[in-house]
C-alpha cells in the first residue's frame, strides 16, 4: 500500500502531526503545494480549520489531484471544533474521492487556549493511529 502524507498549516500545529506520521512511515511530509506525483492508495490529509472553514489551498488540492488519491484519511488540529472532518469529506464528495470512515482529531493551540498542544501525547496517538492504517 503506498501512502502519503500532505499539510497545509498556518501556525505549525498540524505540520507536528503530519511529520510524526511520515516519521511512523518513513516517508515524507510536504506541503499541499506539492502535488501527488503518483497514485497514493493512502492519503493522510493534515488540515485545520480557520474562522470555521477549510482553507481554499486544501480545496484546490483535493480537486486537483483526485485522480492520484485512492483514499484520504483525515487528521486535523482545530481549537474548538471537533474535527474538520465534515467538511473534508463534503469536498472529497464533490469531488469523488473517497474518505476514510477513521480519522485523527485533536486540539491545537489558538492564542491563550491548548497551550502546547499537539503535546507529545498527541504525538505519539497519531503515530499508532498512522500505523494500524497503512497496517
Ligand atoms: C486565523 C485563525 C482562525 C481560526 N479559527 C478557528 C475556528 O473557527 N474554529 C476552531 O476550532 N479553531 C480555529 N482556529 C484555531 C486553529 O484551528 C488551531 O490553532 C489549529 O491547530 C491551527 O493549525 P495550524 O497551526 O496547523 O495552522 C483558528 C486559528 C487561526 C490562526
Amino acid at each position: 500500500m503506498k501512502a502519503a502524507v500532505r499539510y497545509f498549516t498556518k501556525t505549525g500545529n498540524t505540520k507536528k502531526l503530519a511529520d510524526a506520521i511520515a516519521q511512523e512511515l518513513g516517508i515524507e511530509a510536504k506541503e499541499i503545494t506539492a502535488p501527488l506525483e503518483e497514485k497514493a492508495d493512502v492519503l493522510f490529509l493534515c488540515n485545520s480549520v480557520y474562522w470555521a472553514g477549510v482553507d481554499s489551498k486544501v480545496k484546490q488540492f483535493i480537486s486537483d489531484n483526485k485522480s492520484n488519491i485512492g483514499k484520504v484519511v483525515n487528521v486535523s488540529t482545530a481549537a474548538l471544533i471537533e474535527s474538520s472532518y465534515p467538511q473534508i469529506k463534503k469536498l472529497c464528495e464533490q469531488s469523488g474521492v473517497s474518505v476514510s470512515d477513521e480519522e485523527f482529531h485533536c486540539k491545537g493551540s489558538f492564542k491563550v487556549m491548548h497551550k502546547g498542544k499537539p503535546d507529545s501525547g498527541d504525538i505519539q496517538a497519531v503515530k499508532v493511529f498512522a500505523g494500524k492504517i497503512v497496517g
